[in-house]
């Protein structure tokens, strides 16, 4: 059966912000030491401490921020224990990951140095639940305020002259849990107490983002959107917050202690992860319809701060470092979470998959005793992807329905597609979730064709495959012959398990 689908490509749709390829560094595990950090002394190339090959392999993605420093360990976070000397920076524990000592020494200046070097932007997430309104009113005063003032002449004493552009600001994390075990009514004053006092200085324009739902918790979010609508009624200003977000795990298992392996599984389980990650597009559609009541004109923004695969831990290591293999199955999760994001152009304004190096679904792993550094299946699919970023979405019509298969008490529809124009270029994302069974797409261009079509491919000989340092490109993408143009119409061969990229210029 041949899946017949239209792409309008001259027609107008929203921008799909460059942001929802966002990305996530928590002090957690070794997603910042060992990960982004090796410190000074280290053997690893490093600037100030930041592994290079970890910063090329990363701008290679045009990341377009970073998230930090947590998760639940922002909301134990002092960001004056991490400025200054690194030999005088106090310790404290990690409570949340490991019960491990952290010695500070990645703060403040060291994750705007790794931004700068990166060419993202930061994303910092403040301390809601354990912190004070004066210190993270202070934060914002140190990082981003110009002339003469405390907190200025504290960072200047700390060898930074001038302040940095800070944009995205996070009133906390999961209030409703590690952030603090608030009730959303409770939480909703909070945000807006914190926001309040968090200032813009200079031509610094701080976008507030409220501590949001825990997946389909939509009670919360209609509680916060109350709360932002007493600012300013139906016509939302707050100048509290900007947005909310809201976090989605793609989590397999049938409990919290079984959610099944990394790299050990079945062709169901396999199907039930990919399920699982379809389902973030009803999340985000629950959350957009609810926010449309309190804000029709869409003002305010959703973040789907935290997504990707939790599985168990990798055999070995830490439990609480949450430290996970990367397969192809990971590689399908992503390209499905993108596909969804593109639809939801018009509401949702970032995303950060969870999380960058080392934790959860990573998208560079380094080996703890070579250092040597892999990228993984996710990485390349953020690659294949790059050139979606702020482009125009499209839509994409099917007039044979794709094919689906029944999955639990839900149906999986296994080709997932999505389609963006930038700059005179076309490009067309399509994943085949089938493990067995190729599928054939024919797509019809209305209102332009496309010339010197180029497309890459990302399978394996099977799902579980992953890259290590021993074998880094198991699982890497590849140029691909599948693909035939005459006249308007592509025709693209998927072979089962695979993400195809199909990009061309558009000529007319
Ligand atoms: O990403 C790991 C953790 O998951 C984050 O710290 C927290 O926000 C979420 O529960």
């Amino acid at each position: 059966m041949t899946i017949e689908t239209v792409i309008n490509v001259d027609l107008d749709g929203p921008r799909i912000n460059r942001h929802v390829y966002g990305h996530f560094a928590e002090h957690l595990g070794r997603g910042i030491y060992g990960g982004f950090y090796v410190g000074e002394d280290s053997d690893v190339p490093n600037v100030g401490g930041i592994r290079l090959d970890v910063v090329e392999a990363l701008r290679d993605l045009n990341i377009p921020n970073l998230r930090w420093p947590g998760g639940c360990f922002a909301d134990e976070y002092h960001w004056r224990d991490g400025i200054g000397p690194k030999d005088r920076r106090p310790t404290m524990v990690n409570t949340h990951w490991g019960g491990v000592e952290e010695n500070n020494h990645f703060g403040t200046h060291e994750f705007m140095a790794l931004c700068e070097l990166l060419g993202a932007e930061p994303y910092i997430s403040g301390n809601v639940g354990s912190g004070t309104v004066r210190e993270m009113s202070e934060w914002v005063e140190y990082l981003t305020r110009d002339g003469d003032s405390p907190m200025a002449r504290l960072r200047k004493a700390h060898g930074r002259d001038q302040p940095w552009q800070v944009r995205f600001w996070g009133l906390g994390n999961e209030a409703w849990g590690c952030g603090g075990n608030m009730t959303a009514e409770h939480y909703g004053q909070e945000a807006r107490r914190y926001g309040t006092y968090c200032r813009d200085y200079g031509d610094n324009r701080l976008y507030k983002i409220a501590a949001g739902a825990n997946a389909d918790d939509y009670a919360w979010t209609e509680t916060l959107m109350k709360q932002v609508g007493h600012l300013g009624c139906q016509r939302v200003r707050s100048t509290a917050y900007h947005a909310l977000s809201v976090h989605y795990y793609t989590i397999t298992g049938p409990t919290w202690e079984e959610k099944g392996s990394a790299t050990v599984f079945d062709t169901g389980e396999y199907y039930t992860t990919m399920a699982a990650a379809a389902g973030v597009e009803q999340v985000l559609a629950g959350h957009a319809a609810v926010m449309d009541c309190y804000d029709p004109n869409r003002t305010v923004g959703l973040v789907l701060d935290e997504w990707g695969t939790w599985f168990d831990v990798a055999r070995g290591t830490h439990p609480g470092f949450l430290f996970q293999q990367n397969t192809l199955r990971d590689a399908l999760v992503a390209s499905v979470h993108f596909d969804i994001f593109h639809r939801h152009a018009d509401r949702l304004v970032m995303a950060n998959i969870a999380q960058t190096v080392n934790v959860l679904q990573a998208m560079i792993l380094t080996d703890p005793d070579s250092q040597a550094m892999v990228l993984t299946p996710t990485y390349h699919v953020f690659w294949m992807n790059r050139d979606h970023q702020d482009a125009t979405s499209l839509r994409v019509d099917h007039r044979t329905a794709p094919p689906t298969r029944p999955v639990g008490d839900t149906t999986l529809t296994t080709v997932s597609m999505s389609a963006s124009r930038k700059d005179g270029r076309l490009l067309v994302s399509l994943s085949n979730l089938d493990a067995a069974k190729a599928a054939e797409v024919e797509i019809d261009l209305r209102g332009g064709g496309v010339e010197r079509v180029d497309a890459l491919i990302l399978t394996a000989a099977a799902l579980p495959d992953h890259n290590t340092p021993q074998a880094p490109s198991v699982v890497a993408p590849r140029r691909y012959d599948g693909v035939s143009v005459t006249g308007d119409r592509l025709r693209v061969h998927l072979p089962a398990a695979s993400f195809v990229t199909v990009s061309g210029a558009l000529t007319r």
